[in-house]
This record gives C-alpha cells, sequence and structure tokens, in this order.
C-alpha cells in the first residue's frame, strides 16, 4: 500500500520534471528566437517579457524547484574582486552557500575576493586578519549535502525547505562606515554596481544568458521613462545586511534623493531585516529532553534556506584585496570598471553610464532631447562639442575645508575677468560660483547637466562630476594643497570619459602624470592656497585648444 503510494508519487515527480524540462525548453528556444534577439538590438523594457495575446504567458516560465532531488548548483555570471554576480546563491543561519554538483569546481573564486567579514575597515594587521571570510560567513557544499539539509521529504509530500527571492538582489556585505556619504555611496558604489551590472547583462560580452533576463525581469505598466538605448535589468531589492536602518543616509540627502530616481521600484532591506531571513533559517535550539529526540531529527528537519537566483554580492574589503583597487586607485569601482572594460561590457565615454545620469537630470526637471545619443566611437575626441561653455566654480569657503579667503576672492576675480574678456570677443561664456548647500537638490543637478567645466577645492562638492555631460571640452578642476592628492575624483572622472586638472597653487597636472598619493599637513585645513590666474589661464587654454602638449 505505502510502496504503491510512494512508487506512484515517484512516477509523478519523474512525469513532471520531464514535462518541466520540456516546456523550459520550448520557452527558451521560443523566447530567444522571438524575444531576446530583437531586444538586443532595440531594447524596450516595458513590452518584456509581459507580451499579451502571444502564446507567451508569464506563469509559463515559472520553474518549481519544490520537488527536486538536485539542488541547483551555485554558478557564476561575472566575477571581480569585490563584485560577484551568481546564478543560484543560498544562505542559510547567515552563511553564504555556493552549491555544487559533483566536485567542488577550481573555478570558482577564493571567497577572500567576494566576501568579508565585513566588520569596519582600519589599516592594522589585527583588522586586515579579522575581516579575512570564514566558514562561517561562505561556504561551499555539495548539492547531496545541500539536499540533506535542505531538501523535503518528497515522499510524504513535503517540499524542499527552501524559498527562493525573485528578481535580481543586491547585497551588500559593508558595515556602514562608508556608506553615509555620498561620494562612496553614488561616486563609488552605485557607479561599480552600474559598471559592472551594464556589463555583464551587455550581449557584446556573452555572460548573461536569455534565460538570466527571464529569471530578473519583472515588467509593469508604469509611468517611468523608457529608453531604446540598452540597459541591464532592474535590482528587484538591495540588502545592506550589515547597515542598520538609515545608516545609508547622507546629512545632505543625496543618497536617497539619486537611489530613489535611478531605482524608483527597487525595495530597500536593512541590517535587520536580514537578520529577519537569518533567524527564520537558524536551527531550533538542541531539544531539552531527550524524550523527543528519538521521534524525529530535530536539526536536520528544520533547517532551511533561502535562494537567490541571480544576485550581485558586492564587498569593499574583497574588492581591496584586488590589484586595481588595493595597489593603484583606491577605488571600489575600479575593480568593476576595469574588468568590464577588459571584457567589452563598456565604453571609455561614459556611454554606459548615460542612462543613469539622464534618469536624474529628468528627475530634477532637466529638459534635454532624446537624441542625444552618444554616438560616436570610444575616444573622447570624437565626443560632440558643449552647446554652450558653463564654468561652475564650486565655493567650499562656509564648510570645513576651504581655501584662503584671499585667494578665494583673487580667484572669483579672475574667472570673472575670464569672462568679460570673452564677451569682448563675442564669446558668450557663463560662469557659476556657488555654494551648493545655498541650491536645491533640483538646481544642483539641473546646474551640472549644463557644467563645462567644474572647479572646487578637493571635496564631496565635486562627486556632482559624474551627473556631467560628457563632451569633448568637459573637464573638473581639482585644487589640493600643494603636496597632497588622492584619486577620488581623479579616477572617477576619468572613468566617465571626462578630463581631470589637479592644481597646486600655480601648478597643475594631468593624467598620466599625476604624483603619488599625499596627505600633508593642511590637505583637509581652512589655508589650502590657489593662485587664481593659473587657474583662469588653464581653463581658457583647455577650451581654446591652446594647451602647451605636454599637458594636453
Ligand atoms: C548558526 O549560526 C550561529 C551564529 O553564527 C552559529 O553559532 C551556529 O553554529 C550555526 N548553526 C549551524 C547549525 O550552522
Ligand atoms: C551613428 O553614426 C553613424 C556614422 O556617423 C551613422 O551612419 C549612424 O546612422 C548613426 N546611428 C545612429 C543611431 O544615429
Ligand atoms: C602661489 O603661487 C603664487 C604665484 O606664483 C606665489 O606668489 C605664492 O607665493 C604661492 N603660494 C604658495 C603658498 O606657495
Amino acid at each position: 500500500m505505502i510502496l504503491s503510494y510512494s512508487l506512484t508519487r515517484r512516477n509523478a515527480v519523474v512525469v513532471l520534471m520531464i514535462a518541466s524540462c520540456l516546456y523550459v525548453l520550448f520557452t527558451i528556444v521560443t523566447y530567444d528566437i522571438e524575444h531576446f534577439l530583437p531586444m538586443v538590438a532595440s531594447f524596450r523594457p516595458a513590452r518584456y517579457p509581459l507580451s499579451t495575446g502571444s502564446h507567451f504567458k508569464e506563469t509559463s516560465r515559472r520553474i518549481d524547484f519544490g520537488l527536486v532531488m538536485d539542488i541547483p548548483a551555485t554558478s557564476i555570471v561575472a566575477h571581480a574582486p569585490g563584485w560577484t554576480l551568481f546564478r543560484n546563491l543560498y544562505m542559510s543561519n547567515g552563511t553564504i552557500f555556493l552549491v555544487y554538483s559533483e566536485t567542488k569546481p577550481e573555478s570558482f573564486p577564493a571567497p577572500r575576493m567576494m566576501i568579508s567579514t565585513s566588520l569596519p575597515a582600519f589599516n592594522t594587521p589585527e583588522n586586515i586578519a579579522q575581516r579575512e571570510p570564514t566558514k562561517e560567513v561562505m561556504d561551499f557544499i555539495s548539492s547531496e549535502d545541500a539536499r540533506r539539509r535542505w531538501g523535503g521529504d518528497h515522499v510524504n509530500g513535503e517540499r524542499n525547505r527552501i524559498w527562493s527571492i525573485e528578481g535580481i538582489t543586491l547585497l551588500v556585505n559593508d558595515p556602514p562606515q562608508f556608506l553615509d556619504h555620498y561620494y562612496h555611496f553614488v561616486g563609488e558604489f552605485l557607479l561599480g554596481t552600474w559598471a559592472f551590472m551594464y556589463g555583464a547583462f551587455n550581449p557584446s560580452t556573452g555572460m548573461a544568458t536569455s534565460d538570466d533576463w527571464l529569471s530578473a525581469y519583472e515588467g509593469n505598466a508604469s509611468f517611468n521613462y523608457y529608453s531604446d538605448i540598452y540597459q541591464p535589468p532592474p535590482f528587484a531589492r538591495v540588502s545592506f545586511m550589515h547597515a542598520p536602518a538609515g545608516s545609508w543616509r547622507d546629512k545632505p540627502g543625496l543618497n536617497s534623493f539619486i537611489l530613489r530616481a535611478v531605482f524608483p521600484s527597487t525595495a530597500i532591506e536593512m541590517a535587520e531585516d536580514w537578520a529577519d531571513r537569518v533567524i527564520a533559517t537558524a536551527p531550533p535550539a538542541p531539544p531539552s529532553s531527550d524524550l523527543v529526540q528519538h521521534s524525529r531529527n530535530l536539526v536536520a528537519d528544520s533547517n532551511k534556506a533561502w535562494h537567490f537566483p541571480l544576485v550581485l554580492l558586492t564587498d569593499r574589503s574583497a574588492a581591496h584585496r584586488g590589484e586595481a583597487c588595493g595597489q593603484r586607485t583606491q577605488r571600489i569601482a575600479a575593480e568593476a570598471w576595469e574588468y568590464m572594460v577588459r571584457q567589452n561590457g563598456i565604453d571609455l565615454i561614459g556611454r554606459w553610464w548615460q542612462i543613469i545620469r539622464e534618469t536624474v537630470w529628468r528627475f530634477s526637471g532637466v529638459v534635454f532631447s532624446d537624441n542625444d545619443d552618444l554616438n560616436v566611437s570610444d575616444s573622447s575626441q570624437n565626443l560632440p562639442l558643449p552647446e554652450k561653455i558653463v564654468i561652475t566654480y564650486i565655493s567650499r569657503q562656509t564648510v570645513r575645508r576651504h581655501l584662503i579667503q584671499a585667494d578665494h576672492d583673487a580667484l572669483s576675480d579672475a574667472l570673472r575677468d575670464l569672462i568679460a574678456r570673452k564677451r569682448d570677443a563675442g564669446k558668450s561664456w557663463e560662469l557659476n560660483i556657488v555654494e551648493p548647500e545655498m541650491l536645491s537638490k533640483d538646481e544642483q543637478i539641473s546646474l551640472i547637466s549644463k557644467t563645462t567645466i567644474l572647479l572646487g577645492v578637493h571635496g564631496n562638492g565635486l562627486t556632482h562630476a559624474i551627473f556631467m555631460k560628457p563632451t569633448r571640452l568637459s573637464a573638473v578642476l581639482e585644487i589640493f594643497y600643494p603636496g597632497g592628492f588622492a584619486r577620488d575624483y581623479e579616477w572617477t572622472t576619468r572613468s566617465l570619459g571626462i578630463r581631470h586638472f589637479s592644481i597646486w597653487n600655480d601648478t597643475y597636472f594631468t593624467h598620466p602624470n599625476e604624483p603619488m598619493l599625499g596627505y600633508p599637513e593642511g590637505f583637509h585645513g581652512t589655508s589650502i592656497p590657489v593662485h587664481g590666474r593659473t587657474v583662469a589661464h588653464l581653463i581658457e587654454d583647455w577650451l581654446e585648444g591652446t594647451l602647451s602638449q605636454d599637458h594636453a
């Protein structure tokens, strides 16, 4: 009786599995031909994949893993230090599990290049050692082992004790240390995330498959603007696994402004929410009496796991273990960017950032032509010229790090003189000397969207450079205390195809002639010198194309 019942069940499972394989195969084949290929050429997310009236129904692509014997193995779509896009990643009791089907593939990157213990980073040997990941942070298990832990008793009708978190998830394994800062959050973390996603899903790299698109995409009727240009699928959620609620907000509120503008549908989960998921999959406390112990193995019976069909895991400490970030740029985004440039997934002139840049402009009320596609080859020499020259000097005189007041005054005068001379020569150049904190966010973005030259003292005020329009003449001029240099804005603007000049009072330099990193006494002070006429001449020479060759 019991035997025949279980045989029937088993037969039913086999039939179901064959049927779903056929269905999946059919779906992928027809999907590929009728939907995927044309979409690559002209990608319109709004119509994808919910085309009604055809054979293709949303539910038909659902794959039920509830009764599978083989827990789907983890694979990697793309990886650079600190940035890893996985298929089929698992979490149980706070540990990230990579499941392998036969033997553990040697091709998995070392865990330390993907993850850390998510402690705040300090440059001491103890702290560096404490951030090395343990098996409690990330572990590898066989598909068989996974089934022993989380598999259901199929014969008795129990489904696998694994719950999928559908859509693409962005897992951020960092402490709050660098999150509540506009530059680190938007200029580094968001920029790197986009470079990585843009490249990984870009058909030119061949990394993501049409199946990945299927499991990623959730389409709905929407008021949002959909561009015809290619973009990767959206995140369903971002999880700041180790940052308590609110800890990703910067004081001026730019982090949330930008994140909500570019990903309006992305749900945000914080450490408290991650803890919910950890606790829900924690094994029960051992039974107190051995009376119950013989009846069932509580630990094995109750083990549960979460499944991420598609997930980008980011980790700041792991990125710093990479050569590009750790030894050359100190930018976590550089690991994502350099990898995707090598894979031909992103370009060198900020075309890959265009959709983010323009989404933020649009959100801020900037009106511009949709046909402004950067239809040029990968050289900034081929970018269009700006319609109008706009010079924006971000004054920091009212905040902590700033110029000697007399030098600020002389710089402002030299810039006004430059505009007057150009007016006499029949050119209408525009000058804005602004304290950003006096402008609304919309006004700040609107100003930056038309800025050709952005000038200011090293500091967070220069982060807005990432929303400048790349033109042949776009440039950022960053004033350092003489002898001081940091890569924050230098690397970041260059990664978007924008020229960067560092200024030391009456001298300046540009890539590839930048000096060593340095934070001399005075770097963060309130007496930074600058020779205004040197700056005005540099701007004029750069814009007029008369910069001497060793600097151009
Ligand atoms: C669950 O996680 C806790 C905290 O990391 C750990 O002490 C415990 O050993 C874990 N239990 C199992 C069964 O892995
Ligand atoms: C891009 O430029 C090329 C050559 O200048 C032109 O043939 C092509 O039609 C342009 N493409 C678009 C989409 O404008
Ligand atoms: C800055 O440059 C000017 C012009 O060369 C010079 O007169 C001044 O002494 C310099 N200031 C510092 C602090 O070096």
